[in-house]
């Protein structure tokens, strides 16, 4: 008998176009598939090892016949491993980023941006047609006065912001140089995180969280947890109206880019007037163009455009807009991450005709 020829091996090739447009067509399943592992736990629960789908699925009271499709296609996007003749499951290269708590951790990114971003985004088309954020139509008020209705909502908010902090941002706050700086306000401060960390590396600074009130609530306790309570104080308000005042350094870290430029100059008038008179203005933001990977401005712009009112900035727009403040941009300084540090210096009112 003639022996058959093997069958030809496929030389590996790039995907087709099509098939990396279908990946990104089909971004909306995998977060919502990554959604259900987030709040399933399940990376957690693969800590200490590996688990079948029947132990993964009882723990989390889930189906197991479906959760085992919904692992394999997570793993396929390194997520998780999966032992098909085993059924088993293991963390895959990506796998800790879902676990709670772990370093490098989004999983409370997961939870938020599924229970809050996901819906509105279906209203992108109409809000390219009358430039109203698709989360105000869908939800019926702006983003943050529909966040602030719900303990839960802002708690899952505030734990997103922190997992962000910690990973994206991380390069930034390491790169916040606060030389000859005693007293500090962190603008938009949420639960205290940023300010910390850093009075944590500034044995001598004081400073205060400013946010709204029930945003700032969560403060303290994380403020006496770090040990930091008895230098950082927290304050509630309203950045429109005023802001706490004689401090010679502000820091806002993401805020001002959730704000059209004529909102951010009205939170920029208020630290001006707030601030003494040669006071540092340092904002922890996106410069478009300018980090890496620079993917994440344009993504984060694309949040903006969807959520709230703001949008990302290049050099020049922060330089204009710090300008018409009357602050002068001093430099920006490159983090090694997707964020930068604009530093500012205050100046004196120009009178404006
Ligand atoms: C994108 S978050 C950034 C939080 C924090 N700085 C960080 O980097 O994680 C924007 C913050 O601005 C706060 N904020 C929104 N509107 C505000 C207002 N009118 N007055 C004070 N804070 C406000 C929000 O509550 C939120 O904590």
């Amino acid at each position: 008998m003639i022996p058959s020829a093997p069958d030809p091996v496929p030389t590996p090739t790039a995907p087709a176009p099509a098939v990396s447009m279908l990946r990104l067509l089909g971004g909306f399943q995998v977060s919502q598939a990554l959604y259900v592992a987030a709040r399933a736990r399940i990376a957690d629960r693969l800590a200490d090892g590996p688990r079948t789908v029947a132990e993964l699925a009882e723990a989390a009271d889930l189906r197991p016949e479906l959760l085992r499709r919904l692992l394999r296609t997570l793993a396929a996007e390194g997520v998780f491993g999966y032992d098909e003749p085993q059924d088993r499951v293991t963390l895959g290269p990506l796998g800790h980023t879902l676990r709670t708590g772990a370093p490098g951790s989004v999983r409370n990114v997961a939870l938020m941006w599924m229970e809050t971003h996901y819906r509105p985004f279906a209203g992108l088309w109409q809000t390219l047609h009358d430039g109203i954020p698709a989360a105000q139509a869908e939800l019926g008020m702006p983003f943050f006065d529909w966040l602030g209705k719900d303990p839960a909502r802002i708690a899952t908010f505030s734990g997103a912001m922190g997992d962000m902090m910690r990973t994206v941002r991380a390069d930034a706050l390491a790169a916040v140089r606060l030389d000859g700086v005693r007293t500090l306000v962190d603008i938009g401060g949420a639960d205290g995180t940023a300010l910390a960390e850093l009075a944590l590396r500034e044995p001598r600074l004081r400073g205060t969280v400013f946010d709204l009130p029930h945003v700032v609530a969560a403060a303290p306790a994380l403020l006496r947890d770090r040990g930091v309570a008895d230098r950082i104080t927290t304050e509630g308000g309203d950045f429109f109206t005023a802001v706490p005042a004689g401090a010679d350094c502000y820091l806002a870290c993401f805020v001002l880019h959730d704000w059209n430029d004529a909102q951010a100059l009205r939170i920029l008038g208020r630290v001006h007037e707030a601030a003494a008179p040669d006071a540092r203005l340092l904002l922890v933001e996106t410069v478009v163009g300018e980090g890496t990977p620079p993917e994440v401005a344009t993504l984060l712009d694309l949040t903006m455009l969807g959520m709230l009112d703001g949008r990302e900035r290049t050099r020049d727009d922060w330089r204009t807009l710090l300008a018409d403040a009357d602050f002068r941009l001093d430099r920006v300084l490159a983090t090694g991450g997707p964020m930068c540090v604009v530093e500012a210096t205050r100046m004196p009112r120009t009178a404006r005709v």
